[in-house]
């Protein structure tokens, strides 16, 4: 079991819709309201933390990660069920700098869960990958042979046409950044470092067809911090950057306005070769903000508006960015149909407040449905034999307004109508990333 110290006070990443759950549960023949496609047979598994209870895990991103999952088949919701993740930090309370050094099994695989090669991987940016079953036991870390010398992001990227998964990992020491590739098979064929000034925060990267874009931006690791919080905060010095790697590795960076992106939505290469990028940014005073209160700081900033919708436009030929806020709702969680990542697409799914959100960011238009609650992250799931970029569903957990249960919503991803819910058997928190996996 862990050692972090015990609750003295309960901050708000404790809180509300971010309380854990005290233990680990199951229920089977959930109630469904509506009608479930058949054609969704699979499990829908997301990741957050969760603290064990009486601990404090000091920063809403630190705590034990727990994956909340849902069975479906033929129209049923066969099963529920949340298992914590039993890393070493878990099981041993082992730390991620021990006495014997750097221990990347030592982790809270919090973050977001995955397939790739028929290996399920919870995943955290702070180390590796634990591998989980399909019945969500733990299975034990993955360096994929030894050879992963790296932390791996909780963002990897699966390109639609190659099967290639491309990940990078950042750390605290040099080097400070590395970006990997994974085949199709879930070989690790392909390490390269990438030079950046500093150890920085970077929680999410994009794919091109050809290249792979970074976001080398100004929050920075402070050895201050280490033991207190999550040692990175926000510096007014590092400036702000966004590369363009190529296959040899040449990278090619982009002076920006200085920002904060958790997440990015789609990237692509237009007809001029210009890389074009969509992302949620963070002014410096809403990234400040909401990581105060995630951080359980004693004097959190004053609501700034959040981060909202944003391109950027890099442009090789003339070696200078613009950027264009899209929209100024708060939004976050950007989701898309990532049979088209890489390459063209207009949509972006957010979830904002108590709404799922749908841009056509071309356009400029929205569509907005209130979700009867607080949604997390909607998953595209595409439907097989759909010809639009819109044709499949949206799949969120949302948390009633009292607070007391969940559900897993399944809404039409063309107009964002009701398609069905399943009632969970306990109130999902609040927490990070999903994934539809379906049944192979
Ligand atoms: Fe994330």
């Amino acid at each position: 079991m862990t050692t972090t110290p015990e609750i003295s006070g309960t901050p708000a990443y404790l809180s509300g819709n971010l309380a854990p759950v005290p233990d680990e549960i199951g229920a089977f023949d959930l109630p469904v309201t509506g009608t479930l496609p058949t054609e969704l047979t699979g499990r829908y598994f997301r990741n957050g933390p969760n603290p064990l209870p009486g601990h404090d895990s000091g920063h809403w991103f630190a705590g034990a990660g727990m994956i909340h999952g849902v069975r479906l088949r033929d129209g049923r919701a066969e099963w529920y069920r949340n298992r914590w993740v039993r890393t070493r930090s878990f099981t041993e309370g082992a730390r991620l700098i021990g006495p014997n050094g750097l221990d990347r099994t030592a982790v809270s695989a919090n973050t977001s869960v995955i397939r790739h090669a028929d290996r399920i991987l919870a995943l955290v940016e702070s180390g590796f990958p634990y591998e989980m079953t399909p019945e969500l036991d733990t299975v034990g870390p993955c360096d994929f042979g030894g050879r992963l010398t790296s932390a791996m992001t909780a963002h990897p990227k699966l390109d639609p046409v190659t099967g290639e998964l491309h990940f990078f990992g950042y750390g605290f020491m040099p080097p400070y950044l590395t970006y990997h590739r994974l085949s199709s098979a879930g070989e690790l064929v392909e390490s390269r470092m990438v030079e950046v000034p500093g150890p920085t925060m970077i929680h999410d990267f994009a794919i091109t067809e050809n290249h792979v874009i970074w976001l080398d931006l100004p929050v920075v690791f402070d050895m201050e911090l280490v033991g207190r919080s999550l040692p990175f905060q926000w510096s007014d010095s590092y400036g702000a950057r966004l590369g363009v790697m190529d296959r040899a590795g040449r990278v090619t960076w982009f002076e920006i306005d200085p920002c904060y992106v958790f997440h990015v939505g789609n990237a692509r290469e237009d007809a001029s070769g210009r890389v074009v990028l969509d992302a949620i940014r963070y002014t410096r005073e809403s990234f400040t903000s909401i990581w105060g209160r995630i951080s359980g700081s004693d004097n959190p900033a004053a609501e700034t508006g959040g981060a909202v919708l944003h391109r950027w436009v890099l442009d090789p030929e003339t070696g200078k960015a613009t950027e264009e806020q899209r929209d100024d709702r708060a939004v976050e969680f950007p989701t898309f149909n990532e049979d088209l990542l890489g390459r063209d697409s207009r949509l972006l799914y957010t979830v904002s407040d108590d709404a799922i959100v749908k841009y056509d960011i071309e356009s400029g238009a929205t569509l907005v449905r209130d979700a009867g609650g607080q949604p997390g992250e909607a998953v595209f799931v595409p439907a097989q034999d759909a010809k639009a970029e819109d044709g499949g569903w949206l799949m969120s957990i949302v948390t009633d307004h009292s607070g007391e249960g969940s559900r897993l919503l399944v809404l039409d991803a063309a107009d964002l109508e009701f398609v069905a819910s399943v009632r969970l058997p306990r109130r999902v928190p609040a927490g990070f990333h999903g994934s539809w996996l379906p049944d192979l």
